[in-house]
């Protein structure tokens, strides 16, 4: 048998997969949190995954976060790359993160992997309701933001809300406006609830909720027992096709199911 099927873990990709009305689902053996070596095997099968379903000319979105940058790092880079004339772009403008981890940063690496092409989006992490209305005016960011909006593909990581909240530095009062909502999973610089509504969103440009409806494939990727509820309100939002994850979040949500 495949080294996969020792681990029990078709069955586990089959459950959650049918649980939760998936295309596919890929789980990778053992803990990504506490393990480096299964971060990086997460970021491999989100790399094979993504691979497996672009093509040239698409747009692709990407969001930030750790598990992101895992994937760019371990996208292979065939000489004159699989992907020319693809488009890499990021899903939302700046959320507050260090620059190793933000979108923009993730997106120009997978295309320079790969051999496609890039744009960045260049805004302030923190937009007041004026520079927001101003910033979505200009031609320039409109170009990139239509682009953005146009993605054949979303492929994105998955939070804790508190977590993402923290890392993020959201003050003490959105903190509590976050937990009064019921606020227990971030993507896409959106927090939703326990059952998968939408309670809070973050002021930045880029993908809207209607464009992540409409997009053809979404791709989530994220790992550790501690996202497992995270991951389930999520996948109860109703838009993601494939799901790719690690051993432990798996039997975590398994148990839920
Ligand atoms: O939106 C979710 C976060 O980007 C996930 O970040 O991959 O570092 O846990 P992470």
């Amino acid at each position: 048998p495949a080294m996969k099927d020792l681990f029990g873990l078709d069955d586990l990709e089959e459950q959650i997969r049918e649980a939760y009305g998936l295309r596919k689902v890929v789980v990778v053996p053992g803990d990504s949190e506490s393990s480096p070596d299964v971060k990086r095997e997460l970021g491999r099968a989100g790399a094979r995954a993504l691979l497996q379903e672009a093509r040239i000319g698409d747009t692709i979105a990407v969001t930030g976060g750790s598990t992101l940058a895992e994937v760019a790092e371990q996208m292979g880079s065939p000489a004159g790359g699989p992907l020319k004339g693809a488009w890499f772009v990021p899903a939302r403008g700046g959320l507050g993160e260090s620059v190793e981890i933000q979108a923009n940063t993730i997106a120009s690496k997978m295309a320079k992997k790969v051999g496609a092409e890039y744009r960045l989006l260049h805004v302030p992490d923190l937009l007041s309701d004026d520079a927001y209305q101003s910033l979505v005016q200009d031609p320039n960011i409109q170009e990139i933001v239509d682009s953005i909006r146009s993605s054949r593909i979303i492929i994105h990581g998955i939070g804790d809300a508190m977590e993402m909240a923290r890392r993020r530095r959201l003050g003490p009062e959105a903190m509590e406006d976050l937990r009064k909502e019921g606020a227990v999973a971030e993507s896409f610089g959106y927090y939703f609830s326990e059952e998968g509504t939408v309670v809070h969103r973050m002021l930045t440009l880029g993908l809207r909720l209607e464009d992540i409806v409409r997009t053809e494939i979404i791709i989530g990727i994220a790992g550790g027992v501690s996202k497992a509820q995270a991951i389930h309100s999520v996948l109860k939002f109703g838009q993601e096709d494939i799901l790719v994850l690690d051993e432990a979040a798996a039997m975590e949500l398994c148990a839920r199911i």
